[in-house]
């Protein structure tokens, strides 16, 4: 949730920030702006400039597009994602003091900004905006950047500049990211390591606490000392390519993403999983008889599936939990549990608050976290990073499905009998759904034209049963972020309990009705749906000769076992509602409201 970025070193700072915001603009992109240094024509001291915009990073661009009289000094930026106050220029980053003096962008919340305001206005401070942030400079101009630091409590990662001196850039991290780029004489900023990447081979990924500041002659970090790490993302992947959009370039990146999830991990012929990252865990995994599952959105999802994949294939009972639920149970967990955290981003604030909560009290904590080196990954007492690459689009796709082959993956390696029909079944088809998303992906245009025949609905209702249910799920939040439909995501088997009472002729209804143990019973749901006038477009099997003569159109995926038909089935779901939303000509990139990875509450 927004994005923070900064430079300091011997070239003119303003571009720099400005290039690496637009490599952040998916973290929020309400409002944006800079604050850098400039030589004043009369006195020919340096001064501090700030723009600021509302909107996305185009009218930022425009704005500084003039501005080419930055110095080769100090520079910070940020693109906002609104919490307190509404996207204005008022509110929007940097913010400064009463004399101007000091200049801050924040990523985070400050809770405690209601009386810290109080208290500073009886000392006379001016304030402008409604923002908490807009504190925490005030703060700093009466206490100093210390004493201030601890005053605040909630959570933030800050850069600011100080007007007299403008080869520096103070920064504090406490519970949201930041990173410090390391080159040769010069020092980058950024609340995600995805946008240093091109610009900087080592980073330094600041802990919870630590502070500091960059220089031209180096960094000062503590108060524990900083780890110098090297920053291993490829600049490409991080770039679009020729798809229009990210979002589709990341679902046609699904073949290799689970590829990537299951190199050097899954071995069929030896009816073998080997998961580095959980064998130091090993002998207390051998102590649990449950899993919990705690994680948000999309995450939450593939955790659903989860749930399944474990009871089934590891023989142990599994509960998922939304993680701002659990962070506020009193205690959730059941004993002798492993609490297993999902986060594409790593950072999201409600997961990382439950992955505290559970780790206080004991439980083994692991993690299926995409982001290296996140917030999660470090919590985690160990876990599996899916290899996905950076994932740019905001709803999330390609992460999806590697987070449901790492749970496969997990749940055959807890598995007791990897020599079972099942164990082996599911072993071998993992390593064929590469191929079978691939063959999915081929016929994209028809699923463009179920789109377009579509576009004229409103509501829609996905149902799917047993492992499709989670897959309704997804499909229903995927129109839901990208094309401002409503849709709601069913449990084919509940529809009579409420959702019937919708169904007519203007209401479609996207069922997923592979061929699997609840065939039978999603086809009878069909029929309810069809005697009451409801359009049905059916995701079925191939070679299904009957599911044509219920539904109005019908997309065909290929066979595999039940327990993957997650990651087949949910392909031209989110196809479609990458189609629906590009068509209506939506920023599917960049959903109204929405942001990346969510690092407030
Ligand atoms: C946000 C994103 C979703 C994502 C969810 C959980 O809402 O827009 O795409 O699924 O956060 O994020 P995480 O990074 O923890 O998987």
């Amino acid at each position: 949730m927004c994005g923070i970025a900064g430079y300091i070193g011997k070239k003119e700072g303003l571009p720099i920030v400005f290039g690496t915001l637009r490599k952040l603009e998916y973290r929020g992109y309400d409002s944006a702006g800079v604050a850098y240094f400039v030589k004043r024509r009369k006195s020919g001291v340096k001064g501090v400039k700030v723009v600021k915009t509302v909107g996305k990073l185009d009218n930022l661009e425009q704005a500084i597009f003039d501005k080419k009289s930055s110095l080769a000094a100090a520079a910070i930026g940020h693109t906002r994602w609104a919490t307190h106050g509404p996207p204005n220029e008022i509110n929007a980053h940097p913010h400064w003091d009463c004399k101007k003096e000091i200049f801050l962008v924040h990523n985070g919340i400050i809770e405690n900004y209601k009386e810290l305001k109080e208290e500073l206005l009886k000392a006379g401070h001016h304030f402008r905006s409604q923002t908490d942030t807009e504190v925490a400079v005030h703060l700093i101009e009466e206490y100093g950047f210390e004493k201030a630091l601890k005053k605040i409590v909630g959570a933030y990662a800050f850069a600011i500049i100080y007007r007299k001196e403008p080869n520096k850039i103070y920064f504090a991290r406490l519970g949201s990211p930041l990173v410090v780029g390391v080159g040769q004489e010069e020092y980058y900023l950024a609340s995600d390591p995805t946008a240093l990447a091109g610009l900087v081979k080592r980073v330094i990924y600041l802990k919870d606490g630590q502070r500091g500041v960059l220089s031209l002659g180096g960094f000062k970090i503590g108060p524990t000392r900083p780890k110098v790490e090297p920053l291993d993302i490829d600049p490409e992947q991080a770039r679009k390519g020729d798809f229009p959009h990210f979002m589709l370039k990341e679902i046609f990146e699904g073949p290799e993403v689970v590829r990537s999830a299951l190199r050097g991990r899954l071995f069929p012929e030896r009816n073998l999983v080997k998961l580095g990252g959980l064998e130091s865990a090993a002998d207390k995994l051998k102590k649990i008889r449950r899993l919990e599952i705690i994680s948000c959105g999309t995450s939450y999802y593939s955790g659903l599936a989860g749930e399944l994949l474990f009871e089934e294939l590891s023989e142990l009972p599994a509960e998922i939990h939304l993680a701002s639920e659990y962070r506020y149970r009193k205690d959730p967990t059941q004993k002798r549990a492993a609490c297993v955290f999902i986060s594409q981003s790593g950072e999201t604030a409600d997961t990382l608050a439950a992955l505290k909560k559970a780790g206080s009290r004991g439980y083994l904590t692991l993690g299926v976290v995409n982001a290296v080196g996140s917030s999660i990954a470090r919590a985690t007492e160990a876990g599996v990073y899916n290899h996905a690459g950076p994932e740019i689009g905001v709803a999330s796709t390609k992460a999806f499905l590697s987070q449901l082959s790492v749970l496969a993956l997990m749940s055959l390696f807890l598995s007791k009998n990897k020599k079972s029909k099942t164990a082996k079944e599911v072993m071998r088809e993992l390593s064929a759904i590469p191929g079978k998303i691939k063959l999915i992906l081929a016929q994209s245009d028809k699923i463009k034209e179920l789109a377009k025949k579509y576009l004229k609905y409103k509501n829609f209702l996905y149902l799917g049963r047993g492992y499709n249910y989670p897959t309704a799920l997804e499909g229903a939040l995927k129109i839901k972020e990208i094309a401002y439909v409503h849709a709601e995501g069913y449990a084919g088997g509940e529809m009579k309990h409420g959702p019937i009472a919708l169904v007519d002729k203007n209401f479609p209804i996207v069922a997923i009705v592979t061929q699997n143990g609840v065939y039978e019973k999603m086809i009878s749901n069909l029929e309810e749906i069809k005697a009451r006038g409801g359009p049905i477009l059916a995701i079925a099997t191939v070679g299904d000769k009957n599911i044509g003569k219920l539904a109005d159109d019908v997309f065909y995926v290929p066979k595999t076992v039940r327990q993957l038909e997650p990651m087949l089935n949910v392909v031209p779901l989110q196809l479609f509602a990458y189609y629906f939303g590009a068509l209506k000509g939506y920023d599917v990139d960049k959903p109204r409201n929405l942001a990346k990875s969510v690092t407030v509450e």
